[in-house]
């Protein structure tokens, strides 16, 4: 099995940014700790950060026919972007959400997510655990032989 792991804009920044909802972590503590969950778990994921709309929007349709499935945290594209959403939908492979902080107990423009409909789950406000428990939920949805 293998998982596309993308991170949106201004993840590149983890560990500088905001610590307050985003912790002290870098994004590479982040992909060390994913990586070692693929192992763990008998997986192969392949991690990307972009602050790019267009880029994670390649990313997603390069995924058609290679990847098994995606876990995505969108960042700010969460809020704004109508293009992830279609491009996961276009792929129509099992998408998870996640997010280090709770957008919806934020700003009130952070309650929206346009990708959500789009996907399986989202994990929300759980740090970088979220991370390893959306992988988790993704393996074991593609496991027991879920689609979209
Ligand atoms: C975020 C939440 C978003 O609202 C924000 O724009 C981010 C990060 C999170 O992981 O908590 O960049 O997705």
């Amino acid at each position: 099995m293998h998982i596309l792991v993308l991170n949106g804009p201004n993840l590149n920044m983890l560990g500088i940014r905001e610590p307050e909802h985003y912790g002290t972590q870098t994004l590479a503590d982040l992909e060390n700790m994913l990586h070692e969950e693929a192992v763990r778990l008998g997986i192969t994921i392949e991690c990307c950060q972009s602050n790019h709309e267009g880029d994670l929007v390649d990313k997603i349709q390069a995924a058609y026919g290679k990847a098994d499935g995606i876990l995505i945290n969108p960042a700010a594209y969460t809020h704004t972007s109508v293009a992830l959403l279609d491009a996961v939908k276009a792929v129509s492979l099992p998408t998870v959400e996640v997010h280090i902080s709770d957008p919806d107990s934020r700003d009130e423009f952070r309650k929206i997510s346009f990708i959500r409909q789009a996907c399986i789950a989202t994990v929300k406000g759980k740090g970088f655990p979220g991370y390893l428990e959306g992988l988790q939920l993704l393996v074991k949805h593609i496991a027991c032989g879920g689609g979209r």
